[in-house]
């Protein structure tokens, strides 16, 4: 029989590396891991049933029409932190406030989690792969009383754990708290995440860029330009890269992550911020992409230096590969920040 290590074996095993060792991210990473299992069964049979596919009817606060799926996963997680007394308080990309926990219990969590509860939902009716991304806090304000909008606006730098789950041709959960990243593969048989990915670096160079090739007349003339850069023939840097965009965040960060690559959602004329959001999107992959050896921007800063100042901000997002990172920044600052800042 093939002995699998289990994500709940590998948390504890390695619980003294997390800041504050107590056993709640155990606990965490647990209620996370079912949740996600809860989820991926209604993703696996979205096909099946009006209860399941397509939109639930509202437009959620960034104004993007909800799927049923999206308002699923989002109490589903809900509620598993909800009942666990690690939490106090959640944000998700899909409330449009903050939400305080009141039972006792909750009151004396010392962690806060801020959720996309089911990114590229635009793609669960066409069955390509979708995801949840997470970042945990811990909290600012005193134990024992309610979470605040403090305890949500924190920096990237701040994060105590951060991940993914992929609901894809299997269903994997990534994530870092700040000694390495790890992969976990659902064996579906045993119901349980099975480590299968230990250490995960990120290639520095890759021949991947993703990009909603659709906007670059809206892009920036740097963005232009280092897409450019991408299709250029040359041998000795074996452009032109493959430009591959799956349109959910979640599996193209997932494919560079092992592939080497660049992901890139740029500030548009339509998008003046970008699309993606810090606080759900941006800082949690920010930390596994640095994690994993590679690098995570604005274009202009670091993602997880960013001061949050609303809890949906958005904010222009280059992350994967180092070297491709790095390259793309010189093309911004040499054709953007250069004029705007003149
Ligand atoms: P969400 O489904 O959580 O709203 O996220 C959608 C995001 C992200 O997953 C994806 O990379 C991006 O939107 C795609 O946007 P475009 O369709 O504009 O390329
Ligand atoms: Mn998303
Ligand atoms: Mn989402």
């Amino acid at each position: 029989m093939i002995k699998y290590k289990t994500l709940t074996e590998f948390v504890i095993e390695r619980q003294t590396e997390f800041k504050y060792a107590t056993g709640d991210l155990t606990a965490i990473l647990r209620d996370i891991a079912i949740a996600a299992k809860v989820v991926n069964r209604e993703t696996n049979r979205a096909g099946l049933g009006e209860d399941i596919l397509g939109a639930h009817g509202n437009t959620n606060v960034q104004g993007e029409e909800q799927q049923k799926l999206d308002v699923y996963a989002d109490n589903a997680f809900i509620q598993v932190f909800k009942s666990g007394g690690e939490i106090c308080g959640i944000g998700s990309e899909e409330n449009d406030d903050y939400m305080p926990f009141t039972s006792e219990i909750s009151k004396s969590g010392k962690y806060v989690v801020l959720f996309d509860p089911l990114d590229g939902s635009s793609n669960i009716d066409v069955n390509v792969s979708i995801g949840t991304i997470f970042s945990i806090y811990r909290r600012k304000s005193e134990t024992g009383t309610q979470a605040n909008l403090e305890d949500m606006l924190q920096k990237g730098a701040d994060q105590v754990a951060a991940g993914y789950v992929i609901y894809g041709s299997s269903t994997m959960l990534v994530y870092t708290t700040g000694h390495g990243v790890n992969g976990f593969t659902l064996e579906p048989s045993i119901g349980e995440f099975c480590l299968s990915h230990p250490d995960m670096q990120i290639p520095e160079n890759g021949k991947i860029y993703s990009m909603n090739e659709g906007n670059i007349k809206r892009s920036s003339k740097g963005v232009q330009e280092y897409i450019n850069y991408c299709q250029e023939i040359d041998k000795a840097t074996k452009r032109p890269y493959s430009g591959r965009y799956i349109g959910s965040l979640v599996a193209d960060f997932h494919r560079n992550l092992i592939k080497g690559g660049i992901y890139i959602y740029p500030a548009t004329d339509a998008a003046p911020n970008g699309k993606l959001r810090l606080l759900y999107e941006c800082n949690p992959l920010a930390f596994i992409a640095e994690q994993a050896g590679g690098l995570a921007s604005t274009g202009e800063k670091r993602i997880m230096d960013i001061d949050p100042k609303e809890l949906h901000q958005r904010v222009p997002f280059f992350v994967g590969s180092k070297n491709m990172v790095a390259k793309a920044m010189e093309f911004i600052q040499q054709h953007d920040l250069v004029n705007s800042n003149n």
